[in-house]
């Protein structure tokens, strides 16, 4: 309030003493004016004065000033009254005038400067003085209307520095001003350095209501019945708690925050820690979204991420965040430390394609005579054709087609073989699970092709049906190769546990609703006993006396890290039937996961 009055100041901020200006002593008559005739106090009409303005300073400091320039008017029945301070956005060069009353009230926010005028004159001098037609000295009255005849100027002080004045004008010669106006105006400004020193106070109060009021919005936040609960989980220190900004600052954070990112309270309190700047690159669209949502909904659901460590490390976190109520871009975030789940995690994920490579290595070795007869069954057909070219070739003349045709025949078979021998190598290699788009009948037929020699040795009947132009899928080869080679060797185990009875395994594939594929493996053996059926999917289940028990086991968690679903029921009129179903490849998969 008080600097936005001298915008309006329409005088001219430093005036020189310009020339042909009379002498200050020529337009005052202090003097006089003790010398003049005075009229007597009219106490109770001064007390009035008094007790209305303590009433105004109590219920409406803000109009203080206005009202003690009306008391003036009204006490000394001048034309014009008013206040005038001194600025203090350029440290004091000019005074402005924040309140007027009677004729010259249009005036408000006008003012005078500092080094040349009335009111620098009164502190100067520091005492009451009376003008007459200043305007003489001080040109820039002149456009100032009504005209000035007389102006008393009474300084007021606060703490033992100037800091405004306190006049009366009159503009005619209606009235004199005497000794009595010149002690009520001396009270008057006593109360002037109260009136003044309350809405000093009020403004300053104004700048600290703004910033506390902040702060109060976070105090309340922290004192409800949540944030106390809030509060008890920051001091247990088992979750990782700090506040934010939205601009990235983290404005404090509990020890378990800090352990977790190894940092120490040092490097929070000198405002060094940024939660945008813990987050690696690869994260930071991710966390663009969550302010997002954290300005529109106020909290974020708990999500992976990673944070940088003081170190330059990177630890795996579980974060969720809350916004303080209000417009402040401040909140709570929640942090855990998922580091020994994700070693966890690790771990498993390695037993688990050990104990996965062990099953296909152990299948290998069950099949490896159905592996041979695989081999040498191309490798046969190499040695046959080799022997009839060469008899070809001794012929006369040269059956040259013929020996043509024998060689065509060498190279597909030896094709043949190698193409066995990858598939047998890629099942006894470890490796890391790839996601290729696959034909799920190949892979199938790959699996068929292996077992068949054993099957035939058990007196096992194979028959395929096989759906034609399936939708593609998206996995690892070698693994889903697995779940069929298991469920063969299974089927066969079982059937073969039987001295009766029709041995017959039936492998179908078909469409599914959901354009994904079904793999099916019916056999007609002893079939699945009611309490087992659930128990055949765990770890270390199994009937057999050599048995491992890790087969299904295995083959369920590959299917349903392909997304699928593998599952047993029975088979009419007797034996087992397990399938399994797996989603048709998207090439927008990858980013979904
Ligand atoms: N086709 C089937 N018919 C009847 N029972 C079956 C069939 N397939 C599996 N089972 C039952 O489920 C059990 C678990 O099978 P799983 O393949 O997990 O282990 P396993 O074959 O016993 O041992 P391995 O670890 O060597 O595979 C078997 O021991 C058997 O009792
Ligand atoms: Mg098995």
């Amino acid at each position: 309030m008080l600097e936005s009055a001298t915008a309006k100041n329409d005088l001219p901020l430093e005036a020189s003493i310009p020339h042909g200006a009379v002498s200050l002593e020529s337009i005052l008559c202090t003097e006089e004016l003790r010398r003049r005739p005075w009229r007597p106090p009219d106490y109770e009409k001064e007390n009035r004065a008094l007790v209305a303005l303590a009433g105004a300073l109590v219920e409406s400091p803000f109009n203080i000033l206005q009202t003690l320039a009306e008391t003036i008017l009204d006490v000394t029945q001048c034309d014009s009254s008013g206040l005038s301070l001194l600025t203090k956005d350029d440290g004091g060069k000019r005074f402005y005038w924040p309140a007027i009353a009677g004729e010259w009230k249009r005036h408000i926010g006008g003012g005078t400067p500092r080094d040349f005028g009335p009111c620098g004159d009164v502190l100067d001098q520091n005492r009451t003085l009376l003008f007459r037609h200043f305007e003489r000295r001080y040109p820039y009255f002149i456009p100032i209307t009504p005209a000035v005849e007389e102006c008393l100027l009474v300084p007021f002080y606060i703490g033992g520095k100037a800091v405004g004045t306190i006049w009366a004008i009159t503009h005619g010669d209606r009235r004199k001003f005497d000794s009595e106006d010149e002690r009520i105006m001396n009270t008057l400004g006593q109360f002037a350095s109260l009136a003044y020193q309350t809405v000093e106070s009020i403004e300053d109060l104004k700048l600290q209501i703004a910033a506390r009021e902040q702060a109060e919005t976070a105090v309340r936040a922290l004192a409800s019945g949540l944030e106390a609960k809030i509060r008890r989980l920051v001091d247990s220190n088992i979750i990782g708690i700090f506040i934010w900004n939205l601009d990235g600052r983290i404005i404090d954070g509990n020890e378990a925050f800090l352990r977790i990112i190894g940092y120490d309270r040092g490097d929070l309190i000198a405002g060094r820690l940024n939660w945008r700047e813990l987050t690696p690159p690869e994260w930071q669209e991710a966390a663009d979204r969550r302010v997002a949502q954290l300005e529109a909904s106020g909290t974020t659901q708990p999500h992976e991420k990673e944070y940088f460590r003081k170190d330059g490390t990177r630890v795996p976190v579980l974060v969720g965040a809350a916004a303080f109520e209000g417009s402040s871009g401040e909140g709570v975030g929640f942090v855990l430390d998922l580091t020994d789940r994700k070693r966890a995690e690790r771990a498993y994920t390695e037993v688990q394609m050990e104990l996965a490579h062990a099953n296909r290595v152990a299948a290998m070795g069950q099949l490896s005579a159905s592996i041979a007869h695989e081999i040498s069954q191309p490798l046969g057909a190499v040695l046959s054709y080799a022997n009839a070219a060469s008899h070809w070739l001794a012929a006369q003349p040269p059956a040259v087609e013929e020996v043509r045709g024998a060689l065509d025949f060498i190279v597909k078979s030896g094709v043949q073989a190698s193409e066995v021998v990858d598939r047998i190598r890629a099942l006894v290699k470890k490796a890391p699970p790839r996601t290729d788009k696959l034909e799920i009948n190949e892979a199938v037929l790959e699996v068929i092709g292996l077992t068949r020699n054993e099957m035939a040795k058990n007196g096992i009947s194979v028959r395929t049906q096989l759906a034609e132009s399936l939708p593609a899928i998206q996995g690892d080869r070698v693994q889903l190769q697995q779940v069929n080679l298991n469920l063969l060797i299974n089927a066969m185990e079982a059937m073969s546990a039987r001295s009766e009875g029709p041995r017959d395994l039936l492998i179908s594939t078909a469409k599914t609703d959901s354009e994904g594929v079904l793999v099916s493996v019916r056999d007609s053996g002893p079939g699945l006993a009611p309490e087992s059926v659930e128990r055949l999917f765990e770890p270390f289940y199994t009937t057999k006396p050599g048995g491992l028990g890790m087969g299904l086991s295995i083959c369920r968690s590959i299917i349903e890290s392909h997304h699928g679903r593998l599952w047993a029921t029975a088979n009419t009129p007797h034996g087992a039937v397990f399938q399994f179903n797996l989603p048709p490849y998207s090439s927008g998969e990858k980013e979904d996961r």
